[in-house]
């Protein structure tokens, strides 16, 4: 080799030189868990999993079907950025039938996932330096992507005693002259709590006084439990952009497909970016998810949701009673939020002792955000009851 030579940027085994925005995007520590778990299943040992943020369900046979009809047909082109017209007027027709609420197509914005549509929103929202209110804990990649374009994530701590609900008041208080959005999550992950129309309400009106913008994540919209489903739609349309996904309710994790409902007058920004970074959402996603919404396909959803209701409640009761604090029963989404103070004060060295001595996977708080996070850990009712009480057996003779 000449003596002349040396590493260069690029080359294999060199350091990658990485943009200064990286340094602000952390890992999902429940990452390392998930390794560890699948590698434990690897080697035969018999991991409950209960970190695992998606159903346990495949997707509803009608979709599938009609995702694998799309492909016979030969409709694997791009689509418009903005959405299949049909499936823009599907959804519409969906806000209709089941929340009462007239949503113009038009406004309807169809994204790979919610991950898409918080990309698009943020991207013709933020200039850098602005900032964005959250709730810690809160859904990790929120503050990521906005840290992404440039922004910087405000997080606001909330307590299990306000529901881990953002108050006005508190928003109120932080916002300043460099705010331009509040982001929320009804339910929320990793909480399951959800936010009622009075509180959204006066969060809408809090945001919208200093003419900010209001951007709510119906992503769990569908899995309500003991009250009805609601959207934030219902507020109006200004100042607002509402998120939702096929992801969760609709059991299609890996097809990619979300929407955004947007104030018409950014629908133009939010088709010039989605051309620039997406181009479109997967076709074959988009006609699968045209099945969604038929009766035959609704009703096995709403089968579904009953039996996470009863995962639930079976979980909620006994995690209880094992000394676990949950402040109120979770109204939605497939999680329970778990104060373990009572047994250990690092959640995220409980979550690993967990998996290590009783094979039992969980979400360690500090994923969430870093008010209180090592006081909490997230279950995930993703699993089958059998196997969720296989889970709390083992729980309870690691805690004994
Ligand atoms: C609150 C919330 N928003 C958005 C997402 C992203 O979902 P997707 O991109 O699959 O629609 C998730 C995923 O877990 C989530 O929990």
């Amino acid at each position: 080799m000449s003596k002349h030579w040396r590493p260069f940027i690029g080359m294999p085994g060199s350091k990658p030189l990485l943009s200064r925005r990286m340094a602000g995007i952390e890992p999902f520590h429940v990452m390392d868990i998930l390794a560890q778990a699948r590698e434990m299943d690897a080697r035969g040992r018999d991991v409950v999993h209960m970190e695992v943020g998606e159903p346990d369900f495949p997707s509803p046979r009608p979709i599938v079907d009609a995702g694998i009809r799309s492909l016979q047909q030969g409709k694997t082109h791009y689509t418009a950025a903005l959405g299949l017209p049909e499936l823009r007027q599907a959804i519409s027709d969906y806000y209709l039938s089941r929340f009462d609420v007239q949503v113009d197509a038009a406004r309807i914005v169809v994204t790979p996932g919610a991950s898409g549509a918080l990309q698009l929103i943020l991207g013709v929202l933020i200039n850098p330096g602005d900032k964005v209110l959250m709730a810690d804990p809160g859904y990790p990649c929120n503050r990521h992507m906005v840290r992404m374009f440039g922004g910087e994530a405000v997080s606001l701590g909330v307590k299990a005693s306000q529901n881990f609900a953002l108050s006005n008041d508190q928003v109120i208080r932080n916002w300043d002259s460099a705010t331009r959005a509040l982001m929320v999550a009804t339910p929320a992950n990793p909480t399951g709590r959800l936010l009622n129309p009075q509180q959204l309400r006066f969060l809408y009106d809090a945001v919208r006084a200093p003419a900010g913008m209001l951007i709510v994540d119906e992503i769990y919209q569908g899995l309500v439990y003991d009250q009805p489903v609601e959207t934030a739609l219902k507020l109006g349309q200004d100042n607002l952009f509402v998120v939702n996904s096929f992801s969760k309710f609709f059991g299609m994790t890996g097809w990619r497909l979300g929407w955004i409902v947007a104030p018409p007058e950014y629908v133009p920004a939010l088709d010039r970016l989605a051309q620039n970074i997406f181009l479109a959402a997967p076709t074959m996603a988009q006609y699968a998810a045209l099945a969604a919404f038929e009766p035959a396909t609704l009703e096995i959803l709403e089968q579904r949701r009953r039996v996470f209701q009863e995962r639930r409640d079976y979980l909620y009761d006994v995690l209880v009673n094992l000394g676990f604090r949950i402040q109120g029963k979770p109204e939605g989404a497939f999680y329970l939020f778990a104060d373990i103070s009572a047994f250990s004060s690092d959640s995220f060295d409980f979550a690993r002792k967990l998996l290590d001595e009783a094979a039992v996977a969980i979400t360690p708080g500090r994923d969430f955000g870093s008010y209180r996070a090592d006081r909490f850990v997230r279950f995930a009712y993703t699993t089958d009851l059998e196997r969720l009480k296989l889970g709390v057996e083992r729980l309870s003779r690691f805690l004994a």
